[in-house]
């Protein structure tokens, strides 16, 4: 009997599509976008275990190769062996999504320098690093690389200093590697989600004091009347990362259901 197996779309045949924080969360979900348009994938993630559970579950029988990296993107040194594992892997590199992130919650006051440090090296070194690293390999005639950002970059919300000094920092990062990769075809964008359904947020909620209230109320919030989904970050990422959006560089797309045009609550 015949197997039946999901209906890909061929957009990224034959490309290659590196994608780091790709356990969990939004990362897996671009993950699953780019491999459904037959991206070739290399999933990067510090947790090995839920690492090794999501390639698996990408892996089917006909589908483009997906391969996984266990790296921890504070260390320099591990980008790295990062980079010469991908690039035993494949000849070349075709989309880098810096997806990766970490986020404390804590009044401004509270904040050490050894939690400011390590933010900033996750969200805002790391992806640097890597751009920097994988740069090389990609072909002549380019490709994209997608970061994902925040609308803490934009606007201010409370207890949040770190987070939204390294999501404001992606965008400057972004619009100058987008200058100095262009004479390489390389286009570089980042994607400001708003709240998205994730472990992330659930640990966020979890910790208010009235979780359920703060869940309807940031679904109220949003001018189109729900939080996001991470499948709504990742048809954003794949857009950005395909030849659709080839004139588009060094700016950033906001996927946040509307939340951030409103005036007033
Ligand atoms: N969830 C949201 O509401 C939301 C909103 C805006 C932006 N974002 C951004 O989207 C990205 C993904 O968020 P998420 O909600 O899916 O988070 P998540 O915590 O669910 O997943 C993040 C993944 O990154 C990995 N990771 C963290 N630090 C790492 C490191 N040092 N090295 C390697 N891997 C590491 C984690 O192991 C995890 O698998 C982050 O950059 C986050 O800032 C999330």
């Amino acid at each position: 009997m015949a197997h039946e197996y999901p209906q890909v779309e061929p957009e990224f045949a034959a490309l290659v599509a590196v994608v780091t924080g790709a356990a969990q969360g939004i990362g897996h979900a671009i993950a699953e976008e780019l491999h459904h348009r037959s991206a070739q994938l290399v999933l990067v993630d510090r947790n090995a275990a839920a690492l090794a559970a999501a390639a698996e579950a990408l892996r089917k029988p006909g589908l483009a190769p997906v391969h996984s990296a266990v790296a921890d993107l504070a260390h320099p040194a591990e980008i790295i062996a990062l980079v010469a594992r991908i690039s035993s892997l494949f000849p070349h590199v075709d989309v880098l999504v810096n997806n990766a992130g970490i986020e404390y919650d804590m009044p401004f006051d509270q904040v050490t320098a050894e939690v400011f440090d390590r933010v900033l090296a996750v969200n805002l070194r790391a992806p640097f690093l890597l751009s920097q690293a994988l740069a090389p390999f990609f072909p002549p005639a380019g490709g994209a690389i997608v970061n994902i950002g925040s609308i803490h970059a934009t606007h201010a919300f409370p207890n949040a200093v770190p987070y939204a000094c390294s999501k404001a920092g992606m965008m400057a990062l972004t619009r100058n590697l987008a200058l100095e990769l262009a004479p390489r075809h390389i286009r570089v964008n980042t994607i400001c989600p708003g709240y998205i359904d994730t472990a992330l947020w659930d640990e966020w909620v979890r910790s208010a004091p009235d979780p359920q209230a703060l869940a309807a109320q940031t679904a109220a919030f949003h001018p189109l009347g729900r939080r996001g989904l991470p499948a709504d970050v990742a048809s954003a990422t794949a857009y950005l990362a395909s030849p659709a959006s080839a004139w588009i560089t060094g700016t950033q797309l906001v996927v946040d259901g509307g939340l951030t045009i409103r005036a007033h609550p």
